[in-house]
């Protein structure tokens, strides 16, 4: 069967990026990274696709009068190479309402917390301010609203006692690397389906899609 095309973009550093080659390195893995897009010229991310042999892109607001224009300009790469699902991985750029309704349904990010919780930037200081005892990454559905599209998938780790914004984010960083690579697969496997603004992962059990961390 022919593998799920799959655009990432990115802004910056390219661990989950990273994580992704990697399992699309698999020859069963049924998706492939088609190309990265950047929108940032010195994105370290950029260099990890290229050393992967990945077509990128860098795609400037810079050059661009406003966000609908630039998310066009994405929005043409990412047909270019045959796109089939947009795959956010630490793009820093909000869109305008067009791009979540171009590629509706087909456009998926990961963000550091346990969603509803701690939207926007730093929100592993903010679940460390907020006092809670476990926090995660939230793979899920965007739409125009930041960071509240429908959930596709999380996984949780503990808040430790005497945890640092530091350490927080790379407990949580693991397990977006072992989630990405598994949500991308679901969605190439056709697994995924959206109705009534919920997700439901077929053929996987409901409590499957929550993975706590092995390890602190
Ligand atoms: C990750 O923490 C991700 O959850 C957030 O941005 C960060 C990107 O990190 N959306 P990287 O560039 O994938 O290393």
């Amino acid at each position: 069967m022919a593998k799920l095309k799959v655009g990432v973009l990115i802004s910056g550093r390219g661990s989950n990026l990273a994580a992704l080659i990697e399992a699309a390195g698999a020859a069963d893995y049924p998706a492939e990274i088609t190309c990265v897009v950047s929108n940032k010229a010195d994105a370290p991310g950029l260099g990890i696709a290229a050393a992967a042999g990945i077509p990128t892109t860098l795609v400037s607001h810079r050059d661009h009068p406003d966000r609908e224009s630039f998310d066009r300009a994405v929005s043409t790469e990412l047909e270019r190479h045959g796109v089939g699902l947009v795959v956010l991985a630490g793009f820093m750029r909000i869109f305008s309402p067009w791009f979540p309704a171009r590629w509706a349904d087909r456009l998926i990010n990961i963000h550091p917390s346990l969603l509803p919780a701690f939207k926007g930037m730093h929100v592993q200081r903010q679940a460390l301010d907020a006092g809670v005892r476990v926090s995660g990454c939230t793979a899920h559905l965007v739409t125009p609203d930041l960071d509240s599209g429908p959930i596709i998938a999380q996984a949780a780790v503990p808040v430790l006692a005497g945890d640092t914004e530091e350490s927080l984010s790379a407990r949580i960083l693991r397990q977006e690397h072992r989630l990405y690579p598994l949500v991308v697969r679901w969605f190439a496997e056709g697994r995924v389906n959206i109705s009534g603004g919920k997700v439901m992962v077929q053929g996987i059990a409901c409590d499957a899609t929550l993975l706590f961390s092995p390890q602190p």
